[in-house]
């Protein structure tokens, strides 16, 4: 379990050529149905993408990286090829989310990570909160039904990304790097550092 929390981690550059199959994503959401939740109020909601003109409409609501200034996120051929985008069902009268959707958001989107890492081929993805607003509209969900929460990607991974220690970090800051070989590095707070 260690290796693959540890291999876990977010990729943002994928293999578009090798697409993540529909019923994979599926059964990622199958599992996160499945997940603890408050109350067990089940108050998730799940769309999959994976049509390529529909992957195109919601890769163009996304930021990417928001520590690298310069990159635009990652480039065509290199996008990812499904996504699992999570809403919270709102309250009476189109009222928010109950709060506790948003833990509920984060064990079913890690749930789904992890599963994707850990299939045969093994799969990546990245979760995205920078998406825009209209990213509702595109997906057309009724906005006073649904609250979007989390935009889970996926693909097979393009690129390297490598866990570092804090002290390892150019500028000893939690920001993540890249090196001129094009290698992810994201710096993590040790053991020691963690325990309060
Ligand atoms: C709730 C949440 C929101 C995130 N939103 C974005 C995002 O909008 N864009 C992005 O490129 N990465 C996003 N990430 C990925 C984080 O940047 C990433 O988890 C962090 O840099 C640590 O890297 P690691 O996942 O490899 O440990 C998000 C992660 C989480 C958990």
């Amino acid at each position: 379990m260690a290796n693959l929390v540890a291999s876990c981690r977010s990729f943002r550059r994928f293999d578009e050529g090798r697409r993540v199959p529909e019923g994979f994503l599926l059964e990622l959401v199958d599992m996160a149905r499945l997940c603890a939740n408050g109350a067990n109020r089940q108050l998730l909601r799940f769309r999959v993408v994976s049509d390529p003109a529909a992957c195109d409409a919601v890769f163009a609501e996304l930021a990417w990286a928001g520590y690298f200034k310069d990159w635009a996120g990652p480039a065509v051929r290199e996008r990812p090829t499904g996504y699992v985008v999570i809403a919270a069902e709102r309250g009476a009268a189109g009222k928010s989310a109950a709060p506790i959707a948003e833990v509920d958001c984060g064990i079913a989107a890690q749930t789904m990570m992890l599963a994707a890492r850990s299939a045969t081929p093994s799969y990546a993805g990245c979760m995205l909160r920078a998406f825009t607003p209209r990213l509702i509209d595109v997906l057309g969900l009724d906005v006073e039904r649904y609250e979007l929460k989390l935009v889970c990607a996926f693909g097979l991974p393009a690129e390297e990304v490598r866990l570092e220690p804090l002290s390892a970090s150019p500028d000893g800051s939690i920001k993540y790097w890249r090196d001129d070989a094009g290698v992810h590095h994201v710096p993590k707070r040790s053991l020691e550092d963690v325990l309060i």
